[in-house]
């Protein structure tokens, strides 16, 4: 997709498709008016005649207008008068492109005024919801079902420089992030069978191919044994492909400045291993690396957006498998802090790999550590589908992730990590338990984790309800790419 500012006015602009806004009760918005006026009141008239009421992401196409260079008119619907919040422009883009695709509409032009938004807000989101609209992933389809919607070139009208300006910062973001949620998203809907760890180490070395200041180290199950990984390599025991530890170094700021670092869990498929889980639904279980799709997808919008920062991605990644040479319940593994383990549930090994990974981390002096992971089907209980469980008991990170979170409509929501859970996770026969009973299971999940996170300040996002979605629309998200950029460019001062 290309897209380009434009200034001048929207009417004289030659397009196939101009895109403009009704309110709800067909009330029209400034920039609607002086088009209607130009096409002596054709436009009005046609809007009475139609079904379309305002309504937000609804739409009604227009043609043979008189007095526009445009050849038809996409009548996109904004909800109420004065109300547009960055939610609503999201669905309004989104509603809008779903209508240019279904027309086969090939080059478009945006004139619908974002209300409150920043023109630079404006323009980086609607890169991002035309992205998500038109998204769709039949690579391993023989014949894809529908042919790809031909939308090709998107116009955005600015009325001066400043704006246009703003616009263009905003686009490049959009589609740093669009890309990254991208990937995210194909290296999810990927199944197991294709995207294993090794597919993920080479999906990383691919990202950061001809990128001078972002390298990839790949570390082997040799050199897990020789740093003492117990707890990773507990889990890779059940399966034939070799686990990897996975670490991508984006050096974008001062050689002294300390980085932020995000670990991502890369389960390429999670059966439970011994502790075996039921048979619905288990194909879900490829989404289990989706933490380290999107930390991977993170470093690589780093490096489009050539971030001042320096970042590093750690993604431990294994398959989680029954086998003869499995891990069994009670087994107890010494994990690379030191600390052992007595592993109840085998079905609890996102926190077997990522609490290395996190000790791993150590060596870096990190200014803070994130870690994403699709931890717990208790966090889909505590909060649904539409946040992410934040865990946290630094209250800048918690901030700052919450607000990025909001500011791209990529939200989560704080649950507690206090002591008072911890005693949950106690062993008769080793320092701690991989599982604590039936209460506070997501909770539980960041307590574990948080005993391998004391040597900086560290969040852990639970994303097993936001990383893809069930049902029709099954398919990855992408999420949290959006929250761990516009936190990214927080931290470089660069958010809108
Ligand atoms: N990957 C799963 C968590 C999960 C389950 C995410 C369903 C999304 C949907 C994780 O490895 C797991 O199996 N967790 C167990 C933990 C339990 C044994 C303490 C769970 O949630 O049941
Ligand atoms: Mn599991
Ligand atoms: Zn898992």
């Amino acid at each position: 997709m290309q897209y380009q500012v434009k200034t001048g006015d929207p009417a004289r602009l030659a397009t196939s498709c101009l895109v403009l806004g009704v309110y709800a009760g067909r009330r029209l918005p400034a920039q609607t008016k002086a088009f209607d006026v130009a096409a002596t009141g054709a436009l009005r008239r046609q809007l009475a005649r139609s079904e379309l009421d305002g309504a937000s992401g609804r739409t009604v196409m227009l043609h043979e207008l008189p007095g526009t260079a445009a050849e038809r008119v996409l009548l996109v619907g904004l909800g109420e008068a004065d109300r547009l919040d960055a939610a609503g422009w999201r669905k309004v883009v989104a509603g809008a492109a779903r209508g240019l695709a279904s027309a086969g509409v090939a080059d478009a032009l945006f004139a619908i005024d974002p209300g409150k938004l920043s023109a630079a807000h404006a323009a980086r989101d609607l890169v991002v919801a035309i992205d998500e609209a038109t998204y769709r992933f039949d690579r391993l389809k023989s014949k894809p079902k529908t042919p790809a919607p031909p939308l090709a070139r998107v116009g955005l009208p600015a009325s001066d420089r400043g704006i246009a300006n703003a616009m263009k910062r905003g686009i490049a973001q959009g589609e740093a992030i669009a890309a990254a949620v991208r990937l995210a998203k194909d290296l999810g809907n990927l199944p197991g069978n294709v995207c294993t760890p090794t597919y993920l180490a080479q999906e990383a070395r691919r990202v950061a191919r001809g990128v001078r200041p972002l390298q990839v180290e790949v570390l082997e199950q040799r050199d897990m044994q020789r740093l003492g990984m117990g707890a990773l390599l507990s889990v890779a025991r059940g399966s034939r492909q070799p686990p990897k530890l996975i670490v991508m170094r984006w050096r974008g700021g001062g050689a002294r400045q300390a980085p932020l670092v995000l670990v991502g869990k890369g389960l390429t498929f999670d059966a439970g291993g011994i502790s075996l889980k039921p048979a619905a639904d288990m194909d879900q279980m490829k989404y289990d690396m989706c933490g380290g799709a999107a930390v991977i997808a993170t470093l690589a919008a780093c490096a489009r957006l050539a971030l001042p920062l320096n970042v590093i991605g750690v993604v431990p990644s294994s398959e989680n498998l029954p086998d003869g040479n499995a891990n069994k319940p009670g087994d107890i593994v010494k994990s690379l802090s030191g600390q052992t383990i007595e592993v109840l549930n085998t079905d609890a090994e996102g926190r077997l790999i990522l609490c290395d990974a996190l000790t791993y981390c150590e060596r870096f002096k990190p200014a803070a550590v994130v870690d994403v992971a699709t931890l717990t089907g208790a966090c889909i209980v505590a909060l649904g589908h539409h946040a992410s469980g934040l865990m946290t008991q630094d209250e800048t990170l918690a901030t700052e992730l919450l607000a990025a979170g909001e500011a791209s409509g990529d939200r989560a929501w704080r649950l507690p990590l206090w002591d008072d859970y911890q005693e949950q996770l106690d062993s008769n026969f080793a320092d701690m338990a991989n599982i604590g009973g039936k209460s506070a299971g997501a909770i539980i999940g960041g307590c574990f984790l948080a005993r391998y996170a004391k040597a900086y300040p560290w969040a852990h996002l639970d994303i097993a309800g936001t990383a893809w979605r069930t049902g029709k629309d099954k398919g990855g998200t992408g999420r949290p790419v959006p929250l761990l950029v516009q936190w990214l460019l927080g931290r470089a001062k660069l958010a809108d």
